[in-house]
Parts: C-alpha cells; structure tokens; sequence
C-alpha cells in the first residue's frame, strides 16, 4: 500500500488582484506535491479560499454586492489563475461551503462544552486587513506590525479560547518534535515574541460582523475568521461529518505550507485548537519568505503589483514555475524584477536546457537520421557524466526530502550545465566528418539523449509541459522510461528509437524589449484596477442597491376587504386586506385622500415582510404602496382590465 501525502496551502482570501508573490506558496506546494506523486505517494492536496470576516464585508459593499456574489466572482479567477500556472490541487475548499460551515459549528460547540471556550468582554484593537487582533504593546508606531495599516478600537462582548492553557503543552511538543516548525529561525521568532511574554487567551468571536459562521448557540456572534479558517484543513477532510473517510485517511497533515506573515496563527493556534480537540498534530508547518521587489513586499499599495499572467504569457508557465522554485531560496525571501526574471529565464532555459535539447535532437537527426544509437567506444571522461545522470535522481530526493526546493532544482540544472560540457569535450561535430569516429558519435549522441531523458524525468516536478514536449522529441514512449525511478538508471534508453527535432523549448527573449513590455503591462493592468475601483465607487454613491438586496422585500398584491375609521385618529384606516391565504391589518394615513367605498375592493400592492408595528393601540401587519407624501397622495392600484390577478400574488 502506498504511503500517504496530505499537503495544504493557506485559503487565500478571495481577490482578483493576485500578484506573482500571492503565486509563491501554490506553485511550491503544486511541485512537493508532483515531486511526491511521482515518488508514489497516495497525495492530497488542497487548498482554496477564506471568504468570512469585515474585510471581504467591507469590500463587497464597496463593489455593491452581497458578500456570497463578491467572492463566487472571484474563486472563479482564482481557479482560472491555479489553471494557468498548472496547479493539480485534489480539493478546493472555500469556507462558505455548507460541510465546512456545518464542521466551524461543531468545533465551537465541542470547545465550549469542553471549556476551552468562555463568554467574556473584549477590549483590544483590530487590523481589518490581516483580521488579526493586537495589543497596544505589540503595535509598531501606533499601526499594524504586519501590515503597517491604522487598526480600530474594539470593544464587545465576546467569546475566547484558552490559548494560555496550553502554552506548556506547545512548548513542550515543540521540543519533543524538533522537525515540526520550520525553518528553525521562525520558531525562536516564535518563542521570542509570544511565548516569552506569556500566552494569552484569544478572543474567537465577534458581534459587529455579519459575514461569518455564527456562534451555533449564540446567534449574535460569529467566529472569528481564523478559527474559521483554520479549521479548513480538518474540515476539508470530512472532520465531524458522516463522511470522514478522508480524515481517517489523510490526517494529520504532512506538510502546512504558509507564509512567513500568518506562520504564528499556524505554528501557536492551529496545534492548541487541535490539541483541545484531541487530534495528533500535523508533521510539519513550514513558514517560507516573501517574494520582494527591492526588498519590499510586494503590493499594490506599494505600486509594484506584478501580474502573474503577464509573466506566464510573455514566456511560459514553465519558466514562471521555474523562476519560482529555483531563484527564491525556500524558506526566504526572494528577489523579483522583470530583469532578473528574464535573464535567468535566458541564461538557464534558452541556453542550458533549451539549447542542449535542440542541439542534441538536431545532431541526431543531421548525423544519423534521427535514429538512436549505441556503440561500446568509451571515453574516461564519459563516465563522469554517466556517473552525474545516476547520482541526480538521488540528490533530488535527498533535497526535495529536506525541502530544499531550490537546491533539488540546482542540482537538475548542474546535470544539464554537465551535458553541455560534455558536448564540448567530444564535438560530435568534428566526429561526424571522420567516417572512423561513427561509433564513437554514435555513444556521444547516446549519453546525451539519455542524460536529456534523465534531465526530463526529474524536471517534472517543477515544469508541467516541457517534459512531455521532450519526452516526445527524444521518441519516449513507453511509461516506464518516463518513471521517477528510471531516472537512476542509465542505459535504459532504446536503440533504434527515433528523435526528431523540434524549435527550442525556451526562444530566448530579448531582455530591454520584454522588460518594457511586461512593465507596461503591469501598468495597464494596473489602471484596469483603478478604473473598476473608481467604477464601484460611483456605482456605491448612487446608493443602489443590489438585487439581493431588492429580493428581501416582499411585494405583494393584497384586496382591500374591509374599512373602518381608527378612534380619534383623523387620518387613519383600519385596512383589512386579503393576502391569498391570509388576512391581515394594516393601518394607513389614507382618510384624507380616499372616500371608504374609493378603497373597497381595491387590489393593492403591501409590503409583507415589513416588521409589524402598533399604530394607534392596532397592530398593522404591513404596509401598502403610496406615491405622494403630503397634499396629493395616490395608491398603488392594479388595473383590472384584462382579468383579476389572484390575491398574495409575488412581485417581482
Ligand atoms: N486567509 C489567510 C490564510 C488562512 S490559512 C488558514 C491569508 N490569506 S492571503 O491571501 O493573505 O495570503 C495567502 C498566502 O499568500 C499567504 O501564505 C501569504 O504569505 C502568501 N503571500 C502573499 N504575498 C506574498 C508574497 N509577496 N510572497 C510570497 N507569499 C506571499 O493569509
């Protein structure tokens, strides 16, 4: 039986802004996860998005909708965005689908029920754009310490969870199980900035936020959206559902891979709630750095929004992958520009991989019409190029194992630098003008397609097209040539096997010309932003409302049945209506207007669902439609010509 695999990313919150470091951690996560599929590993991968709390609210309302159609808009381009950069993740969780609400409310109850969560009064401050909650010590001149942004004043009842008591517990655990936080520096941040000070309860719900689970057994708060959150990777699982069979399956985790920013929700509150709920922890959390632009996070508030599609467009999801995995050191912060982006996507691609692939296919096909050959003419210095092409498969693996993403990679490029070498030690060239040196050519042009086979296998991880073009340009057929184990073999590359040549994977790009070219894309996309941010605007000053917002009024039609003039009131009615399959009362300022017998009979349009309210000691149970306010005022009547309409009829 195969072993298990389950890794995540963070649920991203839902924006149509991503940019190329919003991409860092999916891609990273895509390739271990490849890495272990190929290696035969049962996988599970998920990841998805975060869609409660005030800044998805806030945000919704600015574009005019309801918080449900803001998000479903945007998980849309998301997916389309994991699309493009070759994401196979297994599941997509978003945190408004039923199960995963339905499994948020059973974790708070059980948390409640145990203790772990208590009803008391918060006071503290809040940063809406991290949704995180500080205290006035741990703010850095007055702002967010994450984000640099004002955070608001908060002062509610609340519910909190007992972070304090399990505070040895982590520790300890910690400990214990050295391999569970990583990179190490992370953890002694960790340590230093919160468990030095102690451990304090955190506050878990809210009562001025409506976009969020609600408490189960106290409708007027909801849960705070980290808890919510969070518990994403249980209930992605079928945790507390009737369908846990994934749970049992997957959990825990082997791997959470999150960015350096929310490292602390993962590495101090995710393992307490979980150690409240009595489930084993997960192997590994590992915080990685930030893509920077001359050492800046990138943002679009910083004005150096990098859109990732440009880059995929421009050259290639491979070379975007690519760059990813290879030029950030995993677990720091990495450089990002247009410039060093293309040269690296020259100097590697275009020239190692790229030119080595169609200089070998090419010289197969001009010096032996395509056809693969072998012969036992042997040169020392083959051997240290064999010797590399069996090594690498293992290094790989050692590297990849330690999470070493970057060096894994490293070591595939030096196989590829060592093939081009070995090109220039033996020039086949020169070979092919000696009808002697045949055989001699004919091993030279064997090794290289077979290190290019090897190259191929172990590139898969990491670039999802290219393999497959070079698997078919060397004639690569049979699966088991293609396998992550074959790749430590060398030789298992057929005689006879026909190549054929194809344009080079990666055409170079000239580097001043793509740079403009994708800065001046950024900056259209950017004044796209803009424009539909300023669009939402205008639309939210107009004060219209959307059409969800309509669908909360009930119209409907109601027949006026009976009248009768309200006590000492001068101008009010007492309206019976007929509702289709109800009567009802409505009290209405009518008198002035409108004789008795003017009114009976009349269908009417009512709002149903108003609340109802006494008026003059008579409840009235609705209300009906008027135009006018003070001198002139006419009711809503429906004509009747061509047929009556049935009474509690919708409008829409
Ligand atoms: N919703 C929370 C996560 C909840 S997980 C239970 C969140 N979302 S996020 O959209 O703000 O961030 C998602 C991921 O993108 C985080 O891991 C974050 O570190 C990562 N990145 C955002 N900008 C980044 C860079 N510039 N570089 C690398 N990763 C960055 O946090």
């Amino acid at each position: 039986m195969s072993k298990k695999y389950y890794i995540t990313t963070p649920i991203y919150y839902p924006s149509s802004n991503f940019h190329i470091g919003h991409c860092y951690c999916t891609v990273l996560a895509d390739i271990i996860a490849r890495y272990k599929r190929l290696r035969g590993y049962d996988v599970f991968f998920m990841t998805g998005t975060d869609e409660h709390g005030q800044k998805i609210e806030r945000k919704a309302k600015e574009a005019n909708l309801t918080p449900k159609e803001y998000v479903d808009r945007i998980v849309e381009d998301t997916k389309d965005l994991w699309n493009r950069l070759g994401i196979k993740y297994d599941k997509y969780i978003r945190t408004t689908d039923k199960e995963h609400i339905e499994c948020v409310k059973k974790i708070f109850e059980i948390l409640y029920k145990k203790g772990d969560i208590y009803k008391a009064e918060y006071e503290g401050l809040y940063c809406t754009p991290c949704e995180s909650f500080w205290t006035e010590s741990q703010l850095v001149d007055g702002k967010c310490p994450d984000c640099h942004r004002d955070v608001e004043l908060v002062k509610e009842e609340s519910y909190f969870f007992r972070l304090s008591k399990y505070q040895d517990r982590l520790l300890k655990y910690y400990e214990e199980h050295p391999e569970f936080l990583e990179p190490l520096s992370r953890k002694h941040e960790l340590i230093n900035n919160f468990f030095n000070k102690g451990l304090s309860d955190i506050c878990v719900s809210r009562t001025t936020i409506d976009w969020g689970i609600e408490v189960p057994f106290d409708k007027k708060h909801t849960i705070y959206v980290w808890i919510d959150a969070l518990a994403n990777y249980i209930s992605g699982l079928g945790y507390l559902s009737d369908n846990d069979e994934f749970m049992k399956k997957y959990w825990p985790a082997d791997l959470h891979l999150v960015g350096k920013e929310i490292f602390r929700f993962h590495a101090m509150i995710w393992p307490a709630l979980l150690m409240a709920l009595d489930l084993p922890l997960p192997k590994k959390i590992y915080g990685h750095g930030w893509l920077v632009v001359d050492g800046a996070k990138i943002s679009k508030s910083f004005g150096n929004y990098k859109d990732p599609r440009i880059y995929i467009k421009e050259t290639s999801v491979d070379t975007v992958r690519y760059y990813l995995a290879k030029e950030v050191v995993f677990g720091q912060d990495g450089n990002f520009s247009e410039e060093l982006f293309i040269q690296k996507s020259n100097a590697d691609l275009s020239n190692d991989l790229g030119n080595l692939v169609s200089r070998v296919t090419a010289m197969v096909e001009k010096y032996n019409s395509g056809v693969i050959k072998n012969s036992d003419e042997e040169e020392d210095y083959d051997n240290d190029l064999i010797n590399l092409a069996c090594k690498t498969a293992k290094i790989v693996e050692e590297k990849m194992d330690d999470l070493k993403i970057n060096e894994a990679v490293s070591s595939i490029m030096a196989l590829v630098s060592k093939a081009n070498k070995y090109i220039d030690l033996s020039t086949p060239w020169i070979l092919a003008k000696d009808k002697n040196k045949q055989k001699r050519l004919d091993k030279v042009l064997y090794n290289l397609v077979e290190c290019i086979r090897i190259v191929s296998i172990l590139l898969q991880p990491v670039m999802v097209e290219v393999p497959q073009k070079i698997f078919e340009q060397i004639g690569i057929k049979d699966e088991n040539l293609k396998s992550w184990d074959s790749a430590k073999e060398f030789g298992l590359l057929k005689v006879g096997t026909k190549v054929t040549k194809a344009a080079n994977l990666f055409p170079r790009v000239e580097v001043k010309k793509e740079i403009n070219n994708m800065q001046e894309e950024n900056k259209k996309v950017e004044e796209k932003q803009e424009n539909e941010e300023k669009q939402e605007t205008k639309v939210n000053e107009k004060g219209y409302i959307t059409i969800d917002e309509l669908g909360k009024v009930d119209l409907r039609v109601a027949q006026i049945i009976n009248i009768e003039r309200v006590e000492k009131a001068d101008k009010l009615y007492k309206l019976t209506i007929d509702l289709g399959n109800e009567t009802r009362t409505i009290v209405s300022g009518l008198v002035p207007f409108y004789k008795e017998e003017e009114l009976l009979n009349k269908q009417i349009v009512v709002v149903a669902n108003l609340k109802p309210a006494k008026l003059r000691g008579i409840m009235s149970e609705g209300m009906l439609l008027a135009a006018g306010e003070t001198d002139v005022v006419k009711l809503l009547v429906l004509d009747n010509n061509n047929g009556k309409i049935e009474n509690g009829t919708k409008i829409h």
